[in-house]
């Protein structure tokens, strides 16, 4: 097949493992007989510096007219507040402006990581969770507003917002374990009593087959270190999700190894590892790329419908990570530990071709 994948390496770490990342798409594209055009675009901080804007125009019309967007992270110390104009405003409205309101992210902890969670083996052993994050919503998309001694962030959610985001992640959880677990705090905010009330109506009136429950986030928090593998899918508003998914990312190692998938009503995704650009270890060529190549998995399963290609990339992965080949996050300190791309390599002379 012919696709267009836009690549926006952004600031810190993010050019380092799109890297890896473009040069995986290039061997998929090889192996199976496909043609990928790969188009870079400036991102975040280092759009910013070129041109005043942290999602130019150009960068917004390349990513609308591709058929997948790889990602690797905004921001950095040097865009940070007090400046007004910031990387991480470039990704929220790139978010909004593809309406990509569902971000997929896959919690499932390869075995032979298990050592390098904080977490003992036995909690892990069958974890296989899909928290499913509400992305062009909630608080971070409110009326925001500074006074001199107060400021504001309001929080909003409209019905069809919650609607259509628990219906993505309910046709989700009926190609896994068909348990839905929706998260909110309804016992405080007015939001989440809505998003209770729709998500419960939605279920019950279209999806009868799935088995729903409701927690509470701090409970949930809880919860997602002392029995994750009870969870299938998640679903939860857009602050929640960024929080407890950074939390979750322990389960597999490190926050270096979660993928993540953001859709909207089109097949047309933005694919970015759920980490940051990690400007203490940018530069190095030291930081892990396994989220986004496990990041172009998903770009290949959701965007470019090519599963079997998804499947050998992840089995990729994992071979690489059984063989030993890890980043110093992945380790305990002191053990010698491979880089960037060296990882990157690593998956490439395990990718299969078409039997
Ligand atoms: P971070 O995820 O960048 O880093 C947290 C810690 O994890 C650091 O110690 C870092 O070295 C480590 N880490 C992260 N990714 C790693 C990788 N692939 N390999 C090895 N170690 C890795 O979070 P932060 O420090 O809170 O944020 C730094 C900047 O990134 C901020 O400007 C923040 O706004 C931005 N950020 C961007 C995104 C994004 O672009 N999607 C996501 C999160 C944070
Ligand atoms: C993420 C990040 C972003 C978010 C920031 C950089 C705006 O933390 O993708 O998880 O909060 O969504
Ligand atoms: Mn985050």
């Amino acid at each position: 097949m012919k696709a267009l994948i836009a690549l926006l390496p952004g600031d810190g770490i993010g050019p380092e493992v799109v890297n890896q990342g473009a040069r995986l798409l290039r061997a998929v594209a090889e192996r199976f007989g496909h043609s990928f055009e790969l188009i870079e675009a400036p991102m975040g901080g280092v759009a910013i510096d070129l041109t005043g804007s942290p999602l130019p125009p150009d960068t917004l019309a390349l990513c609308q007219r591709a058929d997948a967007v790889l990602l690797g992270a905004v921001g950095g110390p040097k865009w940070d507040p007090p400046a007004k104009v910031r990387p991480e405003q470039g990704l929220l409205a790139l978010r909004k402006a593809m309406g990509l309101y569902a971000n997929l992210r896959p919690v499932a902890p390869f075995p032979a990581l298990y050592d390098a969670s904080s977490l003992k083996p036995e909690v892990l052993r069958g974890v296989d969770l899909l928290v499913v994050r509400e992305l062009t919503g909630g608080i971070y998309f409110g009326e925001k507003r500074r006074e001199e001694h107060q400021a504001f962030d309001a929080c909003v959610y409209t019905v069809e917002e919650v609607v259509r985001v628990v219906r993505a992640a309910a046709s989700l959880a009926r190609g896994r374990r068909k348990r839905l677990t929706s998260v909110d705090k309804a016992n405080v905010l007015e939001t989440s009593r809505l998003w209770r009330e729709v998500t419960t109506r939605v279920i019950r009136d279209e999806f009868p087959d799935i088995e729903l429950k409701h927690l509470l986030v701090d409970a949930c928090a809880m919860h997602l270190i002392k029995r994750p593998a009870d969870f299938d899918v998640i679903v939860t508003e857009n602050m929640f999700g960024d929080i407890l998914t950074d939390e979750a990312a322990m389960l597999s190692g490190s926050i270096g190894m979660l993928p993540s998938a953001s859709l909207g009503d089109n097949r047309r995704g933005l694919y970015e590892p759920i980490h940051g650009s990690a400007p203490d270890i940018a530069g190095k060529g030291v930081a892990n790329p396994y989220g986004t190549l496990l990041s172009v998995a998903m770009l290949l399963r959701h965007s470019l419908q090519l599963e079997p290609e998804a499947r050998a990339v992840e089995a990729a992965v994992a071979s690489a990570i059984d063989a030993g080949v890890l980043s110093a996050d992945l380790l305990p300190s002191g053990q010698s530990a491979a880089g960037t791309e060296e990882m990157g390599a690593a998956v490439l002379a395990r990718l299969g071709k078409r039997a």
